[in-house]
């Protein structure tokens, strides 16, 4: 399938994340490895959602189309999204448009980040943006209010750790690409619920760890949180997944089902880093906050597949140092 007598002139770059998955291309379209156009795909067939996914994982941007039918293709990427607009408005509302199109802008600024090679001060502080952005529209959401309301409401130790970890799980999620809405969503909420099944443990046991019941109740507080969280309509099985998995572990010695590496959902992964980083500095109060934050890095840093898949390691590592001023590798 290689050309070599084609150069780059010949082509014209598109944006990977513009293009749907499952859409047929209207044009051939080429992948740039080594300098050099391989044609990857051909017209009429789609990319495949597993194969994007992979590419987009892997840092992939750009694809490559003959440029004198860039025309057509951006055409085709016009008409896919007044579709998928129009699908969602369909469905959804009228009322809703505008969500659509947020949304729609808001990956966008998400996949700007994620695309660039090296994460630097000024991109994550346009993550941090990113993620105060996306937290104010959540928080005008009745039912994510209601919930951290009722979760305040109950146990305030509980629910600031929870706010927390959600914010900093959205923050992670984004950082490892994480750009759709829906997704960001289910970690927040995901997050937010995740100790909900603490709340139904008596505080004399939760607080003192020579209970002969603590190890019990704490082993059991997922699928209690779970329970619990199954009486509330409308709350989706992601977020329940996410309730359930926290505290699972990569290397298989998590509780409550021992689920190992990509047995443990992705989402609930982040969750558990976020969880994690924040226990730690809850644990070491008495340290000056810099400090603090040097010992919770480490936790990632040092984990070597113990909590978490290592391919998220690097990124989130760069991204959480930079965004508590830590210099990395900072033993
Ligand atoms: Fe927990």
């Amino acid at each position: 399938m290689e050309n070599k007598n084609l150069s780059e002139e010949d082509f014209s770059l598109v944006i990977l994340s513009k293009v749907d998955p499952e859409r047929p291309l209207p044009t051939d379209i080429y992948l740039k490895v080594d300098g050099k156009f391989i044609k990857f795909k051909s017209k009429a067939d789609p990319i495949g959602t597993e194969k994007y996914e992979l590419f987009i994982a892997k840092g992939v941007k750009n694809i490559y189309v003959p440029a004198d039918e860039v025309m057509t293709f951006l055409e085709w990427l016009n008409e896919a999204s007044e579709e998928e607009e129009g699908t969602f408005v369909d469905e959804f509302g009228e009322e809703n448009r505008g969500f659509f199109k947020r949304s729609k802008d808001f990956k966008e600024k998400v996949y700007d980040v994620y695309f660039e090679d090296e994460l630097n001060e000024e991109l994550v502080e346009k993550l941090q943006d990113n993620v105060s952005d996306f937290v104010d529209e959540i928080k005008k959401n009745p039912i994510t209010s209601q919930a951290i309301a009722l979760m305040l409401s109950k146990n305030s130790s509980v629910a600031d750790h929870s706010v927390n970890v959600a914010n900093l799980a959205v923050y992670i999620g984004m950082a490892l690409g994480h750009g759709h809405q829906f997704v960001l969503e289910n970690i927040y909420m995901g997050a937010i619920f995740h100790d909900y099944g603490k709340l139904k443990i008596d505080p004399r046991i939760l607080e003192n760890q020579d209970n002969r019941m603590y190890s019990h109740a704490v082993q059991d507080h997922p699928m209690s949180g779970v329970r619990m969280m199954r009486k509330t309509e409308g709350i989706p099985t992601q977020v329940l997944t996410i309730i359930l998995q926290h505290h699972e572990q990569f290397n298989g010695h998590g509780f409550p089902k021992g689920l190992a590496g990509d047995e443990i959902y992705e989402l609930a992964q982040i969750v558990s880093m976020a969880n994690i980083f924040d226990n730690t500095l809850s644990e070491n109060k008495q340290l000056p906050s810099h400090e603090r934050y040097k010992r919770a890095l480490k936790i990632i840093e040092f984990d070597n597949g113990k909590n978490w898949n290592p391919k998220y390691i690097d990124r989130v590592l760069d991204a959480l140092s930079l965004a508590f001023h830590i210099r990395k590798k900072s033993a």
